[in-house]
């Protein structure tokens, strides 16, 4: 078959719903935004776990410490998972760290802001795998089986992370003045990094046309912001929190909360390196991982030991 007949077949497969998987026959442009996007979906997880260990240590209670701890493991898990999704493509893991820690390859924006209270966790749990959730559950139909397939996993882990910290929240706001007050702010400094999540707007993405094209992505930036406002602004207000949006408001027509302009100036500053933590984050990443190069050395020496083992007893 020609390039062209398999561009063919591809498409029609992909219209057709079909799962792609591994060993099919891929356009290389499909390929290199899945591995990008996998690969910083991965680092994204395991950055992610640096704001909230802050506060495992400075738990308010033996219960809230354990659960703290399981959604931070979680996270973990869920990097194992993408990277060994995104090494289908035949990347080692330890290209794509280097792609990290060099500056290559990205990872979410959310991850770059201070963790300053108790609150911020609970504002973590809530609003930032609120909208990781409202993403990875449209990432689940993604037409890569191994991307979709880690997918349907972490967004049943996401569940409990998105609920432990509303839970944190509400039991704030019931709490103290200085409790209420304390929530009002993480609400306030969390709000806003979570829209960015989603990405830039659909008209400046990108990646979005060619990514819905390939059904790498179902839905735009803009429609899964706009889901995870909707349902988000409802939660606030039950519990007592105020969006930090002057302009906010609903719309009975099109049954959407309106809301203010994105500050893309601090998005990009921070993607590009200069936020509040980029710097911090990199280099705890890279002191770590270095320090860790004798558990990686270990298990490599350990798998050799068996395979000659067994060439042995053959
Ligand atoms: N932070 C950092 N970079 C971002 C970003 C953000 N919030 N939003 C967009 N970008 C980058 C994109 O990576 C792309 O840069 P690149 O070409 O160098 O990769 C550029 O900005 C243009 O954006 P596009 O919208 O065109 O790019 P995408 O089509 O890739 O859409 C995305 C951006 C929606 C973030 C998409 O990449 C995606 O869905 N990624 C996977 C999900 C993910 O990473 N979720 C967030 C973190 S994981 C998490 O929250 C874990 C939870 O358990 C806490």
């Amino acid at each position: 078959m020609t390039d062209e007949q398999k561009l063919a077949k591809f498409e029609a497969r992909i219209l057709a719903g079909e799962k792609i998987e591994p060993k099919d026959w891929m356009p290389e442009a499909y390929s290199k935004t899945l591995l990008r996007q996998m690969s910083q979906h991965a680092h994204s997880e395991v950055i992610g776990m640096q704001p909230e260990s802050n506060w495992v240590l400075r738990a308010p209670s033996l219960r809230a410490k354990k659960i703290l701890l399981a959604k931070i493991q979680d996270e973990g898990g869920h990097g194992l998972y993408l990277y060994s999704a995104a090494e289908t493509f035949g990347i080692d893991r330890a290209e794509m760290i280097e792609q990290l820690q060099t500056g290559k390859a990205k990872y979410s924006s959310v991850f770059n802001y201070p963790t300053l209270n108790w609150a911020d966790i609970g504002a973590i749990g809530w609003l930032v795998d609120g909208a990781a959730i409202v993403n990875q559950t449209m990432l689940a139909k993604c037409s890569y089986g191994p991307y979709s397939r880690a997918m349907i996993r972490i967004c049943k882990e996401e569940g409990f992370h998105q609920r432990q910290g509303y839970e944190i929240m509400a039991k704030m706001m019931t709490g103290t003045a200085a409790q209420k007050e304390m929530a009002q702010d993480a609400m306030n400094r969390w709000w806003w990094p979570a829209l960015m999540m989603f990405g830039p707007h659909d008209a400046e993405s990108v990646h979005t046309s060619e990514s819905m094209r390939w059904k790498i992505k179902v839905e735009s930036n803009d429609k899964l912001r706009q889901r995870f406002v909707n349902r988000t602004v409802e939660q606030a207000h039950h519990i007592g929190l105020t969006v930090p949006d002057a302009n906010l408001k609903y719309n009975k027509e099109t049954m959407n909360w309106e809301f203010s302009e994105i500050n893309w100036d601090e998005f990009w500053a921070v993607v590009k390196g200069n936020g509040p933590c980029n710097h911090q984050r990199m280099a705890h990443h890279i002191k770590y991982h270095n320090e860790g190069a004798w558990v990686r050395e270990a298990a490599i020496a350990y798998e050799n030991k068996l395979q000659q083992k067994q060439k042995t007893t053959v």
